[in-house]
């Protein structure tokens, strides 16, 4: 009763901010986005029937909010298999967490896909998908590699709402370069944060209306290739979910100086002719997407901004999986 799970972070170009139903962690409307090949999380889960209670580390540490979290999130799997045995769960980044590099999109995959084969339930990909979508919104993404797209659904049970397969990531293979403006921990994470945009932004509701238009013309851009369009469309999602969030009461900014710093790069770039464009989430970094011949280029400039610690460049990559044991935890 053990399995060892790898995932890789989801970045979305049409971006999620709301939901329609907080328990079932239902999203207000879909979202649109890429799995990166180069960011990983392993997680490994054993069931141990002479647990009294889920023994969970991530990155080394016990913790109990993720701890209270997590142990929720085993009982829904638990539920299905008709058990109630506890596990012990490892789980381990290779990029910083909880700094809006998409550590629980990540997480949440690779445990579902982990705890689903240690229990032998053998769910297809879109029950996976909505299960880890209980675990963080994003998660359900990151079940699937290259580019994917998440439904919001209608019914309320939530049996709809899950991610599916866009293209493959070989068919068009972008680049991703990371600018990493800050370790630090969010002060607020994506759901608290998208609880009070959702009751005190005065642009809430304009937002969400925005979001299907900006799925049809991303959804069109990436089955045609066309990049200029991709980013057009990508660039007013991301800025129109960070002014939902800086109308937000306390307001959310996410951003530093260095963020703002970024953005530039990226436009002085694109008046240049280079293939990019920026997106940001909830949190510093900023995530320039690139034709592959562009990435290099694209890197040493965002390397040159004042304020960036580090670059990471990534490819677009598969979705979770199982790997063998012997490759344990990061
Ligand atoms: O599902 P969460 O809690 O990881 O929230 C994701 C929120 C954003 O990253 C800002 C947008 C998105 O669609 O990933």
């Amino acid at each position: 009763m053990h399995a060892t799970a790898q995932a890789q972070p989801n970045i979305a170009l049409v971006k999620y901010w709301g939901k329609r139903d907080a328990a079932l962690n239902l999203p207000a409307a879909g979202s649109l986005s890429i799995t990166l090949d180069a960011l990983h999380t392993r997680t490994r889960v054993r069931f141990d029937d002479s647990l009294d209670a889920d023994d969970i580390a991530l990155n080394g540490e016990h913790d109990a909010t993720q701890t209270r979290k997590i142990d929720a999130f085993l009982d829904l799997f638990r539920a299905r298999a008709g058990i109630a045995t506890r596990a012990h769960v490892e789980s381990g980044n290779d990029f910083p967490t909880g700094a809006g590099l998409a550590s629980s999109a990540s997480g949440f995959a690779a445990l579902a896909i982990a705890v689903d084969r240690a229990l032998r339930l053998e769910l297809d990909a879109h029950e996976l998908s909505m299960l880890a979508r209980r675990g963080s919104g994003s998660a359900a993404r990151s079940i699937f590699g290259g580019f994917v797209e998440m439904a919001p659904g209608t019914r309320a049970d939530g049996e709809d709402a899950f991610a599916t397969p866009l293209l493959d990531a070989r068919a068009w293979p972008l680049k991703v370069v990371v600018a990493v403006t800050s370790r630090k921990k969010k002060a607020v994470d994506s759901r608290a944060g998208m609880e009070t945009s959702q009751r005190t932004s005065p642009y809430y509701r304009d937002w969400i209306a925005t979001v299907p238009g900006d799925l049809d013309a991303a959804r069109s851009a990436v089955q045609a290739r066309d990049f200029e369009k991709l980013g057009a469309v990508s660039e007013a999602s991301c800025l129109a979910m960070h002014a939902v969030m800086l109308a937000t009461r306390p307001a959310l900014i996410y951003w530093n100086g260095a963020t703002l710093e970024c953005i530039q790069c990226v436009r002085a770039l694109q008046a240049d002719g280079t293939g990019v464009f920026f997106t940001i989430d909830a949190g510093p970094q900023v995530k320039a997407v690139c034709l592959p011949d562009d990435a290099t280029r694209v890197a040493d400039a965002l390397r040159a901004v004042t304020g960036v610690e580090e670059v990471l460049i990534s490819g677009l990559g598969e979705g979770a999986r199982i790997v063998e044991d012997a490759h344990a935890c990061a």
